[in-house]
């Protein structure tokens, strides 16, 4: 995989960087090709999150322009979803100037603002980022369309450092048979009705595809597989204050190790508009297994 630099935002010819994504590779920019006032980064690195009115990770959705983490009536609750909705609204703007293909039919998913130290997290297993992962959300399931995220660095001086591997092709050609995609792909018939059952009592059921019963295995299936983090080829990239990048989380497996204080948006893109729908997880999947992985939309039993 690789890093590709974009020194000139915005540029003077156009490319078509759908491919780059498309292939698990990395935009990066070294000046933030957006607007991000130097208030608002403030104001954010200001929040204090030891405990009380301020939760440890802050959401904002931008379909309903509400913001999660904080307590709704708190001091900093106006000002924080007005923070967010700017950088959120800037984000997408310049997101859609870099990728028009994809902006025609994306959907906008939820931007984050992530204040706590990286290293050192005491977290469970399926929720540490240190651990190389592809990223699939429990209760979004894609039904095989692609995550694709923006982060910047608004660290005044500690880089945000990311290791990589191989993009999914390779490691689902390698690992996706012994994290259950054959029986994932043929079977099912148990989870739905599983699934039936719990929303026979009026519990919350997440439709989801096979392939989202697969992603979302193998997002802990990689993280629990010790060989596989010890051995695999891995890429480091110190990403620096002030910067931004994206990558489809889904195809490229990634990690942070270290850094405090990033901004991320985060899109789902249709497979439709990928300039090669063919390197889609689904059809890598679909390809290794010779089965369709979108069909049904069967009903798994994981509560919303
Ligand atoms: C992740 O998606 O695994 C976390 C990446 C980051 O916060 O830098
Ligand atoms: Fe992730």
């Amino acid at each position: 995989m690789k890093f590709v630099t974009i020194e000139q935002w915005p540029a003077s010819d156009r490319v078509d960087y759908r491919h780059e994504l498309e292939a698990g590779n990395v935009l990066f920019f070294p000046v933030t090709p957006f607007v991000l006032p130097q208030e608002a980064q403030d104001f954010l690195r200001s929040l204090s999150f030891s405990g009380g009115a301020v939760h440890k990770n802050i959401a904002y959705r931008p379909a309903s322009d509400r913001v999660t983490g904080i307590e709704a009536d708190s001091a900093a609750s106006e000002r924080l979803v007005s923070v967010m909705r700017d950088y959120s609204r800037s984000l997408i703007r310049f997101t859609s100037e870099l990728l028009p293909e994809y902006a025609r039919a994306w959907k906008l998913d939820y931007a984050s603002f992530r204040p706590l130290e990286e290293q050192g997290r005491d977290l469970p297993l399926n929720k540490r980022n240190d651990l190389i992962h592809t990223d699939a959300f429990p209760s979004r399931p894609t039904n095989g369309d692609l995550i694709l995220r923006v982060f910047t660095n608004i660290h005044p001086s500690k880089t945000r450092n990311w290791v990589t591997t191989d993009p999914f092709p390779v490691i689902a050609e390698k690992y996706a048979r012994a994290a259950g995609l054959e029986q994932i792909a043929s079977g099912g018939k148990f989870l739905n009705q599983s699934a039936r059952i719990l929303k026979s009592f009026g519990l919350p059921v997440v439709p989801r595809s096979p392939y989202d019963r697969f992603m979302l295995r193998f997002h802990e299936y990689l993280k629990r597989n010790g060989d596989f983090q010890a051995n695999c080829t891995k890429y480091h990239f110190d990403f620096p204050p002030g910067s931004t990048w994206l990558t489809f989380t889904d195809v490229l497996p990634h990690s942070v190790h270290s850094g405090q204080h990033a901004l991320e948006q985060t899109f789902i893109i249709g497979r439709g508009s990928m300039a090669d729908p063919g390197n889609a997880p689904v059809a890598v999947l679909e390809r290794l297994c010779g089965r369709k992985l979108l069909e049904g939309g069967d009903l798994a039993s994981q509560v919303a």
